[in-house]
């Protein structure tokens, strides 16, 4: 049984791999309960029942990953992995539900305001972790957590890949704390490369 939700927004030119043109702005990466993952394997993705959200799925939630893979395969295996387990909540508990509830909280927490706060993403620029940090903590009372690619061999900066919230089953927000797979949690002490470009 989980008992809280990650809300992964990931920045697209850090984690695309071969995809073309990436988004300027933060998208969703997924909706994660915190334990469990197919949690109903009898339960198939279907397309159809959140053909409604499409052009909000398109937009905010792209597969910025894998660019030779088709959208509809990302949201299928969001929701076969972590979908099928969320939805032991009510709220969560069928496929529209599911993908709008995030597409809801992803507008919420609405990233977007970095940009204004002067946390931009640019070519030569680094930022310090605690700056970042103290913006985060101050727009949302409580803090995020902050992934990165590690430094590359003979490189100084990590760069910033990845912003995680976390939910309490009342979809309220709360302190991130557990370290969770992927990237790594950005290292205090390095610099933090936030890039504008694909490299
Ligand atoms: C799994 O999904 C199927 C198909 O939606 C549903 O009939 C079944 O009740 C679900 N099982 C559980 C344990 O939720
Ligand atoms: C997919 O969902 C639609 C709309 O709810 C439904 O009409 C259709 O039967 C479903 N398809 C499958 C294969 O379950
Ligand atoms: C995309 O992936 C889905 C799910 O695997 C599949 O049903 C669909 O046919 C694929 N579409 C294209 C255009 O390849
Ligand atoms: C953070 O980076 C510093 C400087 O490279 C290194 O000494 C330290 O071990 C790193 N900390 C972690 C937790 O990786």
């Amino acid at each position: 049984e989980w008992s809280k939700l990650y809300l992964a927004h990931h920045w697209p030119v850090t984690v695309c791999k071969d995809c073309q043109d990436p988004p300027e702005y933060w998208t969703i990466h997924g909706l994660w309960p915190d334990k469990g993952e197919e949690c109903n394997r009898t339960w198939h993705f279907n397309v159809t029942e959140i053909k409604d959200l499409m052009s909000d799925m398109r937009r905010y939630w792209p597969d910025v990953i894998h660019s030779s893979l088709n959208r509809t395969q990302f949201w299928k295996h969001e929701w076969e992995k972590h979908g099928t387990c969320a939805a032991t909540l009510p709220i969560l508990n069928s496929q529209k539900k599911y993908f709008s509830k995030t597409l809801e909280l992803y507008q919420l927490v609405n990233l977007g305001f970095l940009l204004k706060a002067g946390i931009k993403p640019g070519s030569t620029t680094y930022y310090q972790m605690a700056a970042i940090k103290e913006v985060l903590t101050e727009f949302y009372g409580i803090t995020p957590k902050i992934q990165c690619l590690p430094p590359e061999e003979g490189e100084e900066a990590q760069t910033l890949g990845c912003i995680e919230f976390s939910f309490t089953k009342e979809l309220e927000l709360r302190t991130c704390t557990e370290p969770k797979e992927e990237l790594s949690v950005c290292n205090d002490t390095l610099p933090v490369y936030y890039p504008s470009q694909v490299k």
